[in-house]
C-alpha cells in the first residue's frame, strides 16, 4: 500500500535509456541541489538504446557544415521538420558527442587517431560517428556509468508507470507498480520527463524490443498532451526475416549491396531522389529509408523477391567486402547472422526485408522538451520536437536523445526549483484511485473469453495491413473500426495471474492499453493526411500537398477516448520547401 505522504522528488524521469539517462545527468548538473529519480520498466542497461548499431550523426571536420547537416535532415524529413528544432539539434550534436568521448565512449578511430566517421543514408557528408556497429551499447554504457557518479540520482528499476497525476493543467507525479513486489505506489514530482522510447510493438514485425509499447506516449496523451505526427512510421529496409533484428545501415555504408532474386542491384530502377548526374550505383544503397522500403514493395509486386517461410525477402550482399573489413567495421552484423540465421556474411547472402523501426511522431514538445501540460516534458523517441519530420535520417536519433534529453533535463530542473510543491492531496487521491483500478484489473478478470495475446496479435495485424508502407482510405477506415472493437475486447480480456511479484500478464494488459491508444492515433492521423510525404504514402493521394498539409498533425484524446485531430503549421526558418535530392 502507498505511504500516507507520497515520496517526493523535484524531477522524475520515466525511462532509463539514452534520453532518460542524459536528462538525469542534465538535471544533476543544472541544479545540483535538486532531487532527481529515474523510474524504468527495465534496468537501464536493458533499455532499447543498447541495440542501436550504426552510429550517431554530428558535424565533424571542415568539409562539413551545420547548415548541410540541417539541410539533409530537413529535406530527408520531406520538409515536415521544425527548422528551429533542427538548427538547435545540429548545433548541439557535436558538443554532445565530444562530451560523451570525455565521459568514456570509445568512438572508433582512424589510424591517425582522429574520430572515424562513416556515410549514412541521406547524409551527403561523412558525419556518422560510430563505435564499430555497437554504438548504442557503448553510448548507453557511457551514460549509465556517468549517471552512477551522480549519487543524487535515485533509481526505481523495474517499475512500471501507469498514470500521470495532474490537475488538468500541471503534473504532480506518477503512479507506478514495483514489478518485483507488485506494490502500487505514487511518487510526487514537481516535473516529470517522459523518455520511454517509441511504440514499434504496435506492429507485428519490428526491430524494437518487446518493451517498446508506447507507454510514455499513452501517459502523456491521457494526461492531455497531444501526440504529434503519429502517421509517420519508419520502416528500416534491412531486418532479418524471422526475428526482425536490425542489420545496420552501416553494412551498406561500408559498401554492401541490395540485390533481388536475380542477383540484380534493383535500386537502380527506382527514383531515390538521386540527381541524374550522380553515379547512381555508388549512392543508391544509401538512399533514404522510406524510398528503399517502398522500392522493396515494388520489387515484390514485380515478382523479383524471394519467398521464405517468414515472408518475401531480397538479399544484402557483403561478400565482396571481405572478412577483414567485416570483422573490423561490422562485427556485430556477422555475429547476428551467425547466431540467428546460421549463415556467414563473408560467404553467404543475408535475407532481409523492411521492418518497422522508428516512430517519427510522439508527444508534442517545444525545443526544451516542454509539453502543453505544465511540468511535463518528453525527449527521445517518445517525443516529437520535431527534427525528423516525415522520415528520419539514420544516425540522427542517438544524438537526438542526447541533445533533447539534455535540454529537457535542464529545462525541467530549472522549472522544478521554482515551481510550487506537488499537491499531495491530489497525489494521494489519484494514487488511491489508480490502486483500486489496478487491483480490479488484477483480481477481477478471469471470466473473459479472449487472451490478451490474441487481441494484441489482431491489433498488430490491423496496423500492418492498414498503416504499413502504403496506405489508403478504405484500409484505414476499416482499421479504425477494428481498433474500436479491439478496445472493447481488450477491456474484458482474461487475466489469470493473481500473483503480485513479476505479474507479467497484468503488465501485458496495461501495455496493450497503451498500444491501443497510440494505434488509434496512428490510424486516425494517417486517415486525415490526404497526401503522400516521406514515410506516409497514400495510394489514393500520391502527391505531396504543401498547400494543405505542410503542417503537423496533433491528436488530442477526446472525452470519449478517441483522437481529435488538428493541424499545426511547420516552423520554417531558412529552408523553404523543395524537392528531396540525394547523392553528390
Ligand atoms: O541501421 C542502423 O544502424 C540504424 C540507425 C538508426 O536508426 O539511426
Amino acid at each position: 500500500m502507498a505511504a500516507e505522504a507520497a515520496e517526493e522528488v523535484d524531477v522524475l524521469i520515466v525511462g532509463g535509456g539514452g534520453a532518460g539517462l542524459r536528462a538525469a545527468i542534465a538535471v544533476a548538473e543544472t541544479e545540483p541541489g535538486a532531487t532527481v529519480a529515474i523510474l524504468s520498466k527495465v534496468y537501464p542497461m536493458r533499455s532499447h538504446t543498447v541495440s542501436a548499431e550504426g552510429g550517431a550523426a554530428a558535424v565533424i571536420g571542415l568539409a562539413d557544415s551545420l547548415d548541410e547537416h540541417a539541410y539533409d535532415t530537413i529535406s530527408g524529413g520531406d520538409w515536415l521538420c521544425d527548422q528551429d528544432a533542427v538548427e538547435a539539434f545540429v548545433r548541439e550534436a557535436p558538443r554532445e558527442l565530444i562530451r560523451l568521448e570525455h565521459w568514456g565512449c570509445p568512438w572508433s578511430r582512424e589510424p591517425d587517431g582522429r574520430v572515424a566517421v562513416r556515410p549514412f543514408g541521406g547524409m551527403k557528408q561523412l558525419r556518422t560517428w560510430y563505435a564499430a556497429d555497437k554504438t548504442g551499447f557503448h553510448l548507453l554504457h557511457t551514460l549509465f556509468q556517468t549517471s552512477l557518479k551522480h549519487t543524487e540520482i535515485k533509481r526505481f528499476d523495474e517499475w512500471y508507470a501507469t498514470r500521470l497525476v495532474t490537475d488538468g493543467e500541471r503534473v504532480h507525479g506518477v503512479t507506478a507498480i514495483d514489478i518485483r513486489t507488485g506494490r502500487i505506489d505514487t511518487i510526487a514530482a514537481r516535473a516529470v520527463i517522459l523518455a520511454t522510447g517509441g511504440c514499434g510493438q504496435v506492429f507485428p514485425f519490428t526491430t524494437n524490443a518487446a518493451i517498446k509499447t508506447g507507454d510514455g506516449m499513452a501517459l502523456a496523451y491521457r494526461a492531455g498532451a497531444p501526440l504529434k505526427d503519429m502517421e509517420f512510421i519508419q520502416y528500416h529496409p534491412t531486418g532479418l526475416p524471422f526475428t526482425g533484428i536490425l542489420i545496420t545501415e552501416a553494412a551498406r555504408a561500408e559498401g554492401g549491396w541490395l540485390i533481388n532474386k536475380d542477383g540484380y542491384r534493383y535500386l537502380q530502377d527506382y527514383d531515390l531522389g538521386v540527381p541524374t548526374d550522380t553515379p547512381k550505383l555508388r549512392s543508391m544503397e544509401l538512399g533514404p529509408r522510406d524510398r528503399l522500403s517502398q522500392a522493396f514493395v515494388h520489387e515484390m509486386r514485380r515478382g523479383r523477391t524471394v519467398e521464405t517461410p517468414y515472408g518475401q525477402v531480397t538479399y544484402l550482399d557483403l561478400r565482396h567486402l571481405g572478412e577483414a573489413k567485416i570483422n573490423a567495421r561490422i562485427p556485430f552484423v556477422r555475429e547476428l547472422c551467425l547466431s540467428y540465421e546460421k549463415l556467414d556474411p563473408v560467404t553467404d547472402l543475408i535475407p532481409v526485408r523492411p521492418v518497422v523501426h522508428y516512430m517519427m511522431g510522439g508527444v508534442h514538445t517545444g525545443v526544451a522538451g516542454e509539453t502543453p501540460v505544465r511540468g511535463l516534458y518528453a525527449a527521445g523517441e517518445t517525443a516529437c520536437v520535431s527534427i525528423n519530420g516525415a522520415n528520419r535520417l539514420g544516425s540522427n536519433s542517438l544524438p537526438e536523445c542526447l541533445v533533447f534529453g539534455a535540454r529537457a533535463g535542464a529545462a525541467a530542473a530549472r522549472y522544478a526549483v521554482q515551481a510550487a510543491a506537488p499537491d499531495q492531496q491530489a497525489v494521494r487521491a489519484q494514487g488511491a484511485d489508480e490502486r483500486r483500478r489496478l487491483e480490479r484489473e488484477r483480481d477481477g478478470r478471469d471470466g473473459g473469453r479472449e487472451r490478451i495475446s490474441e487481441v494484441r496479435a489482431l491489433m498488430r495485424r490491423t496496423l500492418e495491413e492498414s498503416a504499413g508502407i502504403y496506405r489508403d482510405r478504405d484500409s484505414l477506415e476499416k482499421a479504425a473500426g477494428t481498433l474500436a472493437d479491439l478496445r472493447e475486447r481488450a477491456a474484458v480480456a482474461r487475466l489469470e495471474d493473481r500473483s503480485a511479484a513479476f505479474n507479467t500478464e497484468l503488465l501485458a494488459g496495461l501495455e496493450l492499453g497503451s498500444m491501443l491508444d497510440v494505434a488509434e492515433t496512428i490510424v486516425a492521423s494517417a486517415l486525415n493526411r490526404e497526401e503522400s510525404r516521406g514515410a506516409h504514402q497514400r495510394t489514393d493521394f500520391p502527391a505531396r500537398d504543401d498547400a494543405a498539409f505542410l503542417a503537423h498533425t496533433l491528436a488530442h484524446r477526446g472525452p470519449d477516448g478517441t483522437p481529435r485531430l488538428s493541424l499545426l503549421p511547420v516552423t520554417i526558418t531558412r529552408w523553404p520547401p523543395g524537392e528531396r535530392v540525394y547523392g553528390r
